[in-house]
């Protein structure tokens, strides 16, 4: 497996709604796209533009989301996870689990429409990592 090139960082947040403002009014985003449900995840997600890569913002969907249990611990919110982009998800997964990383959970379809899958944070080196198959486009 060859690794690729950061896609977004995750970012939790209590309120798309204000992290929206925050990113428009004191980074300067220019780029946001519209909200949408990632029932399958159980969140709330938000694609902020950046020149080489995204912010997605995250907010829980539903009591049960995974993101639930870090906002209790964060309540502003904060980075929750990094995405880099891999040619073929399947050969990425075969690849992790002979390297001994938990991969948590199955691969599924991620938030650009691609499969997806996570990476146990103490695996790798305390940060929580999704590998995502690039988008057809990106080639
Ligand atoms: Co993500």
């Amino acid at each position: 497996m060859k690794l690729g090139r950061l896609n977004h960082v995750g970012v939790a947040t209590p309120s798309i709604e204000q992290s929206v403002a925050h990113y428009r009014d004191v980074m300067g985003a220019t780029h946001v796209g519209d909200p949408f449900d990632l029932p399958a995840q159980g969140v709330r997600v938000c694609f902020v533009d950046a020149p080489n890569m995204q912010v997605e913002l995250i907010e829980p969907l539903g009591a049960d989301s995974p993101i639930v249990k870090f906002l209790e611990k964060n309540p502003l919110g904060g980075q929750h996870h990094v995405c880099f982009e891999v040619a073929d998800i399947e050969a990425a997964r075969n690849w992790f689990e002979g390297k001994g990383a938990r991969i948590l959970g199955d691969t599924r379809i991620g938030a650009h429409g691609t499969p997806i899958f996570f990476l146990h944070p103490k695996d790798m080196g305390g940060v929580l990592t999704e590998i995502m198959e690039s988008p057809a486009q990106a080639h």
